[in-house]
This record gives C-alpha cells, structure tokens and sequence, in this order.
C-alpha cells in the first residue's frame, strides 16, 4: 500500500493517551474524601517517593484560533493577586488534608496554561516563593519548568524564575510564517522568539523547548520548510512538533476554519516529514510522538534508559507516582485516581475559597485499568511493549490484523512493536491497548485524528 493510502485509511480519531483511561472514559469518580485518601495512601505506600506539581495559570491576552488549551482571555492584571490567593488557599487544603505533601521530596513542579508569563515576575514570586519554601526539595534533584509565550516574556520573568530555580523553558512558536500567524491570530516575529531563546542561554536556562504545530491553516511545504530552518538556526535543545487538533465541536474558534482550509492526511503528514528531517539531518532525535531533542538533553537520556514519561503535561524525563494539579482545570494523578479540579473559573475560585478542594470529576483506577495504563505508557514512550500473556497477545494480533498486514506493527510471540514505518500510526495501534474504548466505540466524535 502506498504512503498516502495508508494515511487516508488510519487518518481516524484517536486518543493522544497522555493518560489512561482517557478522560471520556473516567466513570467510577472518586469523591474530594476518596481523592485526599487514594493520595495518602500513595504516600503511606511510599513516604520518600518525589512528587511533581502543575500549575495551571489559565490567563492570556488573545485568542490564537488554533488553541486546545483551557484558557481565560483577558487584559486585565489584577487577576494576577486574585488567582495568586487562591493557589495558596487550594495548596492550603492539600496541606491540611494530604500532610505528607510537606514531607515527601518535590522532584518537579511545572507552570502551564494559558500564558504563565501572563504574571510579572513580581507576581511569580509571590506565587512560587510561598509554596517552593514550604516544600521539601533536594535542589540537586529539583526541575523546574514553565511555558513561557515570547509575545510576554521579558528578561526580569525570566531572571525572577531562574531565582525561584527554574531551569528548563517551553516556548510556543508554532510556525514561524507571518501568513499562517496572521491566520491564527498570533503574530510572533523570528526576532522575537530569537531574543527569548537568547536571554535564556544568557541565564543559564539548561532546556529549551520549542512548540511547533503542523497542519495549521496556511501552512504548505514550502512555508513550514522555512519554519524548520529558521527552527534550526536557533537550535532548542527540544522540539514538540504538534499535530493540529481540530476539535471545533470543543473550540469555537476552531469554528473559524473549515475542513477545506486544513492540509489534512498525507499532505498533512507532509509537513511533519520535512520538519523530522530537517532536525534528525542535523542531530537531532526523534522520541515517542512528535518530539525531538538534541542528545546532550536529558529527554534524549531518559529516552535512551528506557525511563521516559509521559503524562498530561506530554512526555517529561521523571516519574514520581503523585502529580499534584492546582489551579482551575487542573489534573492531578495518584497511582490510582485522576482528578480533575473545575474548569469554570469563577466555580473553581468560589469553591476553593469555600474551603473546598474543588472536584470537578475523576477516576478510580480499577485493576485492570492500571495495568493497561502502565501498558499504553510503556508504548507511547517505547513503541513496544510486553503483553500479559499469549491471549492478550492473540487478542491484539486480532485486533491489529490489518496494521501488521500493513507492516506498520509487529506482535511476536508476546511483544508488541511499532515499526520504522509505523512510526507515524502510534496513536492508532495504542487503541488495542485501550479496552475501554474498544467495549464501547463513542456515538460522537471525541478526539482528533491520528494523522
Ligand atoms: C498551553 S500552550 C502554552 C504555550 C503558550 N501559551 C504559548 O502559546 O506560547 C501549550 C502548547 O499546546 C499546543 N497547542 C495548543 N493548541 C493546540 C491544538 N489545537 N493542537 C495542537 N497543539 C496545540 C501549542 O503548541 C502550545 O504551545
Ligand atoms: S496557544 Fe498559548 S497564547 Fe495562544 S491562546 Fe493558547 S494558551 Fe493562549
């Protein structure tokens, strides 16, 4: 089958399985009392186990019509101090209800969004300082990381977070094109992506990351061949180049678009080939789905150990068992629980002032579930993976007969493995994994395509 067949065969909707089960399919919600007690439990069964802590810090001041992210568009600052209050009061909560998140070592904490640069660095510090100082952190085994957006990011942010100890930035770039920025409502000159990237170095950031995305409105081969040039010539020691996610039954401005103004299958898969080898032509490595780094980084290293991770925040080089999320939307993981806080932002500051951890839904991991978790990971983040047995291995060669026909995976005896050329079906073989969707097939559309 040639290579555009076979994208137009698996271009199919398809979980990115940054968690399992994925969040469609969380049905046994724990309540706030069963959350708090799956994470003491968590730390009972391993008190000096690190843990890691997101931030979600949902504030932008304009739109790019392509986001997926849960944001709060606004100019207005003083939200800086409201949401800075209310963080505290929520890791106040935690603290009471969960004491060892005191004692037990913080390996990471990561600030997403939204824009955290959205804060001054007056405003960071206020945020950080309080709950960084009533932590336990081993600074030779703390990482600290932040997306940063280069349209507000000046050199005190970044001076204010290399003093909280931060080291690592993400950097949304998307493309580098000013037509396709002009589509998508996002006008970030070369210059200026340049001069955040230089500032960085200057200050002893160790990683940084660049966000691309590939089958944005406007993009054609030539204009992302320039993207991934002008990509090289400022050399991130990471790259995510991410598939568009067209979900406009969720983004409204995803409205904007029609299917027409998309590349989409095999041409859309045109766009990430190019890049690939424009960044493996000069050194650097491609890991898991859709990212890159250069080999001295300490992704490629984890990769390398076969200790990579993979979580909501994507794939990360550390794994501790409890991620803790705080702020609106925010999701926290334990062994065995998901939780996710309110997503509206006024219900999640109401509530949390309220004195209520703010549970907006969840899931209990029951045990099936956990070993099809630590499955799918070890795929994502490996492209193989070692079935239970010979019926799970029977099951999934059923499963994915017309993959392994294709030549895109391989199941012997109870390995499974995606091939070279495979690479670009993960998400689709992954499903064979998730039994959870294969037991019940959605009515509607859920997630984005593979392709
Ligand atoms: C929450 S954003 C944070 C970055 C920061 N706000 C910025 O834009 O500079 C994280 C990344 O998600 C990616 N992203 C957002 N919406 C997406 C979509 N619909 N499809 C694929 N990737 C998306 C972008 O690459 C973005 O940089
Ligand atoms: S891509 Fe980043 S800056 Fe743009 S709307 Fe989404 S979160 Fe905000």
């Amino acid at each position: 089958m040639s290579t555009p067949e076979l994208f137009a065969k698996y271009d199919v909707p398809a979980p990115r399985y940054t968690s399992y089960p994925t969040v469609p399919y969380w049905t046994d919600a724990p309540t706030t009392d069963q959350w708090t007690a799956e994470l003491n439990r968590a730390f009972v069964r391993n008190p000096q186990a690190g843990w890691s802590l997101y931030i979600h810090i949902p504030f932008c001041e304009s739109l790019c019509t392509f986001c997926g992210c849960n944001t709060f568009i606004t100019r207005n600052h003083q939200n800086e101090a409201t949401y800075t209050e209310v963080i505290h009061r929520e890791w106040d909560l935690y603290r009471q209800q969960v004491p060892a998140f005191e004692r037990a070592p913080l390996r990471q904490i990561h600030l997403g969004g939204g824009t955290p640069t959205f804060f001054s660095p007056e405003s960071l510090i206020e945020l950080l300082r309080p709950i960084l100082d009533a932590a336990e952190i081993d600074a030779a085994h703390f990482e600290g990381s932040i997306e940063v957006g280069p349209r507000s990011t000046t050199r005190e942010q970044l001076e204010a977070l290399r003093s909280l100890g931060f080291q690592r930035l993400s950097m949304g770039v998307q493309d580098f094109n000013p037509e396709v920025q002009r589509l998508v409502n996002r006008i970030q000159p070369y210059e200026m992506t340049r001069d955040v990237t230089l500032q960085a170095r200057e200050l002893g950031f160790e990683s940084v990351n660049y966000d691309l995305i590939y089958g944005l409105p406007g993009q054609t081969e030539a204009s992302f061949q320039e993207t991934a040039d002008a990509t090289m010539s400022l050399r991130p020691d990471r790259i995510a180049l991410y598939s568009f996610a067209f979900v406009p039954w969720v983004k409204k401005a995803h409205r904007l678009f029609t299917k027409e103004d998309l590349p989409k299958g095999a041409a859309k898969r045109a766009l990430y080939e190019l890049a690939r080898e424009t960044f493996l032509d000069v050194g650097y490595v491609e890991l898991g789905m859709d990212h890159f780094a250069l080999p001295e980084d300490s992704l490629y290293q984890a990769y390398q150990a076969g200790e990579l991770h993979r979580n909501f925040m994507g794939y990360t080089d550390q794994r501790t068992d409890v991620l803790l999320g705080l702020g609106v939307s925010a999701i926290s993981e334990a062994p065995t629980c998901f939780h996710q806080n309110d997503k509206g932002l006024s219900d999640y500051k109401r509530r949390v002032l309220a004195g209520e951890i703010p549970t907006m839904r969840g899931h209990l991991l029951s045990e099936e579930d956990q070993r099809q978790r630590e499955q799918i990971l070890r795929f994502m983040t490996q492209q193989a993976v070692d079935l239970a047995d010979e019926a799970q291995a029977a099951d999934v060669r059923a499963y994915l007969a017309e993959l392994i026909a294709d030549g895109l995976v391989t199941v012997d005896g109870t390995r499974m493995q995606l091939t070279e050329r495979g690479r670009p079906f993960l998400r689709n073989a992954a499903m064979a994994l998730d039994l959870r969707l294969r037991r019940h097939q959605p009515d509607t559309q859920l997630f984005s395509m593979s392709v």
